[in-house]
């Protein structure tokens, strides 16, 4: 069921809005009159977006939260409701990563992307569900990757969160369906490469500079995305037609396509430049409020694209045939 109200009346919570997707997606709800409560960690960043908001006509309350501490995201949802009088969407969207091999990643970085990124939706989830059902219905979405369906080298951590968010909204979907709560909707977002910080955010252990892998798409395509769930909520949205192509390929022919995307990915991910480990912005935040990182539309990438598109329809007719032919070995 959509929100019970007008885009322009409602109450949207945000979590990691202080950069990236998490910004853009504030922007485009403020710019339709939604009133919107910003939560991350960073809480310089989040009064720059705050101020955004005000300039393009919503309103917005700042509410610094680290999303790994269920007390602090139960205080973000009862500050929502006290000061807008409900709370009629939620959307989590704060993630982190780290990139390496998985038998480079130490135990306490693959802990903590776990609690940010599974964890953190765990603890929203709880905190938004009877403050929606309070409003007579509402949406909850949750901004995963294509990277909950699909899996790629180095990424093992933030693959296994995506998956589990996946998993997370199937499950409470259903919940709420046979529970007779199915005016409340639960939606993923799968998207593709975006164009944000996360890449300079993330932990490094892979000894190069990472890059998103082309195609790239700019950040308020998602947000986009997530507006037109809250007006029209389904199960599942890609957003970008890499993230769509990338997914079929992955149903039709698994196999094939796992070692067509490891091998792609493996060769796009890292740029040119040395990079020392790092824990980026794991344990300790420093967003700046900037929605993009800067890689889209670079000419370097000219190239990758086409390479990227010309692997992934030759991957998808290759699986296809394979399916087709019921030879695709699962
Ligand atoms: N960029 C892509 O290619 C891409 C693709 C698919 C999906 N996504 C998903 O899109 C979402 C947004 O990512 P992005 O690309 O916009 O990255 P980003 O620019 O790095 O933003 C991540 C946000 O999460 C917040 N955050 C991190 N740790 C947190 C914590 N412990 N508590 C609260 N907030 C925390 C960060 O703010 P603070 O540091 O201030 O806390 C920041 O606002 C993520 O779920 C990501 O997985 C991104």
């Amino acid at each position: 069921m959509p929100l019970t109200r007008d885009l322009g009346d409602a109450t949207v919570v945000i979590t990691g809005a202080s950069s990236g997707i998490g910004a853009a997606t504030a922007y485009e709800l403020a710019r339709r009159g939604a009133d919107v409560v910003l939560a991350a960690r960073t809480e310089e960043a989040l009064r720059r977006v705050a101020d955004r908001c005000r300039g393009l006509g919503g309103q917005a309350l700042v509410v610094p939260t680290d999303v790994t501490d269920p007390v602090a995201v139960e205080r973000l949802a009862a500050r929502a409701a006290a000061e807008f009088g409900r709370i009629d969407a939620w959307i989590n969207n704060a993630a982190v990563g780290v990139a390496g091999l998985f038998d480079e990643i130490p135990v306490e970085e693959f802990r903590r992307v776990v609690a940010v990124n599974l964890l953190g939706t765990v603890y929203g989830t709880k905190a938004a569900l009877p403050r929606l059902e309070a409003a007579g219905g509402g949406v909850l979405v949750n901004n995963a990757s294509v990277l909950a369906e699909v899996a790629m080298p180095y990424q093992s951590a933030y693959n296994a969160t995506k998956h589990g968010i996946r998993g997370l909204a199937d499950t409470v979907r259903q919940e709420l369906r046979v529970t007779g709560r199915a005016n409340i909707s639960i939606c993923t977002v799968l998207p593709a490469s975006i164009d944000t910080p996360i890449f300079r955010h993330a932990a490094n252990h892979s000894r190069h500079e990472l890059t998103p892998p082309p195609p790239v798409y700019p950040p308020e395509m998602v947000a986009e995305t997530i507006v037109r769930l809250l007006r029209r909520p389904r199960r599942e949205a890609y957003a970008g037609g890499a993230a769509r192509l990338v997914g079929l390929q992955w149903r039709l022919a698994p196999a094939l396509a796992e070692r067509a995307l490891g091998w792609y990915t493996a060769r796009t991910q890292f740029g040119p430049g040395l990079r020392l480990n790092s824990t980026g912005n794991l344990f300790n935040p420093h967003a700046e409020a900037e929605r993009t990182g800067g890689w889209h539309g670079r000419r370097w990438q000219l190239v990758r694209i086409t390479a990227a598109f010309g692997l992934a329809a030759a991957g998808t007719a290759v699986g296809t045939l394979a399916a087709l032919r019921g030879r695709a070995d699962r």
